[in-house]
């Protein structure tokens, strides 16, 4: 009799395209280099689009340009940290002014200073070190030295004596009602730095607080209130409490 022939067995002929398949895996799907822009920088643009900051960008940007001081009160998550140094540099590179610009932005803890810098890089489709970096204490990547922004910790801008303030076209204070030590003599400087260099821009920013104090401080400068968004909430109830076994054992 003669053998049988491998591919006459259909049990054989699927085991067989299964190993092809784990052997030969399909190529991992990379972006399409004729599709502009790329998906995941379309989903960036449109999360941006959505934060309610966004509606505010021309006010900003305007009341930015007419008054050296301005402060920025806006709810948690309306994007004031990650979006308004952005419109700030964009707004340079579209005007052609870019090597003008050189924005630096305080925070008062490190990790909010890298992981902003992080997250703003990301935002433009950059690594750190180009258009976006950070400063903080022993450690640093820093941004190109014009049209870019920098995120480092009021501790280093105090460190730095005031330097990058006069270098610098644009300084954002971020989370100003926190009141540290180093936010209120980084205030005192920049108080007397606006008057000696008329051409410096502040940006105070803060959660929605009140803020008349900083608005008397600095010349009753104006303030833009952003609005966060609501998101519904669901109640649910426990409704047995379990035995504290910490307690119980310890106790
Ligand atoms: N590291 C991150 N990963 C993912 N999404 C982020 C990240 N950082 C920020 N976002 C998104 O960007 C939005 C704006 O964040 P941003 O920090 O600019 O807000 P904010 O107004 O400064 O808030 P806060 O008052 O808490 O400082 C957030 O709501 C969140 O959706
Ligand atoms: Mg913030």
């Amino acid at each position: 009799a003669a053998a049988p022939h491998f591919s006459s067995d259909p049990s054989l002929s699927s085991c067989r395209s299964e190993s092809a398949r784990l052997a030969d895996p399909p190529p991992p799907s990379r972006p399409d280099p004729n599709v502009y822009p790329p998906p995941a920088v379309l989903q960036i643009l449109s999360a941006r689009a959505q934060l309610p900051v966004q509606q505010f960008e021309e006010e900003i940007m305007a009341t930015v340009e007419q008054n050296p001081v301005v402060i920025i009160r806006g709810a948690t998550g309306c994007g004031k940290t990650t979006q308004v140094p952005q419109y700030i540099l964009d707004r340079f590179i579209k005007g052609g002014r870019a090597s003008d610009c050189n924005i630096v932005v305080t925070q008062p803890r490190r990790i909010s200073a890298v992981s902003v810098a992080e997250r703003v890089a990301y935002e433009r489709g950059e690594d750190l070190g180009k258009s976006c970096g950070y400063s903080v204490r022993f450690e640093s990547v820093l941004p190109r030295p014009h049209a870019s922004v920098l995120f480092c910790t009021v501790g280093t801008q105090s460190r730095q004596q005031g330097e990058p303030c006069c270098r610098s076209h644009h300084v954002i204070v971020d989370e100003i009602h926190e009141r540290d030590i180093n936010t209120d003599f980084l205030l005192v400087v920049l108080r007397d730095v606006v008057q000696a260099f008329p051409d410096v821009r502040i940006i105070l920013m803060s959660a929605t607080i009140d803020t008349t104090m900083f608005r008397e401080y600095f010349f009753n400068c104006p303030i833009i209130e952003v609005f966060g968004r609501t998101f519904p909430v669901q109640d649910y109830t426990v409704k047995a409490t379990r035995t504290n076994h910490i307690e119980k054992k310890y106790f």
